[in-house]
């Protein structure tokens, strides 16, 4: 018997959407997926190996032929999240800093690491019992997902939100700063070539600009239960 369904939550940069799935899966029993932790990781690697540059410039070939040497794994830490580790290395901290975010969309927008990085999502689906978020995961990597969720919240929201995270963690960013990643992330993922950010034809649309965490999750909880109710009929 195997009722476990898979979650796909979609959605802008620093919509909530991680911290949405995340507190949804720990309150179900599902595992957490954070695609954007890979495209994070993949990033970090092309930064550390000179492939990439923090203005933004993506030494594409060289980064293609050095995906077969990056390994990505989540391991569970003391803080009781799930870090991201790069070839046996912890880099939950550094992939979460600006300079990863200002190259990460262009090398996401990189066929052939979207390739690799989804046949890798759908391997850890097989068994479901999943909750992942992530742009695409709804449209591509899960389009038979049984729940997909489309998460949105004003720009200016979603750089505050992303602004306060920064500071808590003591990079020294400006509001400015975060605000214009956002906006340019947004802008490249939403026109790539390949799989565009955009909400699945079933997904169900939430703006959350308004609403507090205990909020967001008795919504997504109530509707994560009919959905299980309504596979199981
Ligand atoms: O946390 P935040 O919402 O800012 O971003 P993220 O989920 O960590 O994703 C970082 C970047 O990875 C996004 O801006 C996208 O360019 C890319 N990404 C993607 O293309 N497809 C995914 N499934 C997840 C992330």
């Amino acid at each position: 018997m195997n009722n476990r369904i898979i979650v796909a939550i979609d959605g802008y940069s620093s919509s909530g959407k991680s911290t949405m799935a995340r507190r949804l899966a720990a309150q179900v029993g599902y595992r957490y997926i954070d695609s954007g932790a890979m495209y994070r990781a993949v990033t970090y690697y092309a930064l550390e190996h000179g492939l990439a540059s923090s203005d933004g410039r993506v030494d594409t070939s060289a980064l293609i032929a050095a995906l077969p040497e990056i390994h990505i794994d989540f391991i569970p830490a003391s803080d009781g999240k799930q870090h991201t580790t790069l070839n046996g290395k912890d880099i939950e901290t550094e992939i979460r800093q600006l300079r990863v975010s200002n190259v990460v969309s262009p090398v996401a927008a990189i066929p052939e690491v979207r390739h690799e990085l989804v046949a890798m999502q759908q391997r850890l689906g097989l068994e479901k019992g999943i909750v992942m978020d992530g742009r695409d995961i709804g449209t591509t990597v899960f389009p038979d997902a049984e729940l997909k969720i489309f998460v949105d919240a004003s720009a200016r929201t979603r750089a505050e939100r992303r602004y306060k995270e920064l500071k808590e963690k003591n990079e020294d960013v400006s509001f400015e700063d975060v605000l214009s990643n956002i906006l340019s992330r947004d802008e490249i993922d939403r026109t790539r070539k390949e799989s565009p950010l955009r909400k699945a034809d079933d997904a169900i649309s939430i703006d959350n600009s308004g609403m507090t965490l205990a909020q967001q999750d008795a919504w997504l909880e109530d509707i994560f239960h009919k959905t299980v109710e309504k596979c199981q009929k």
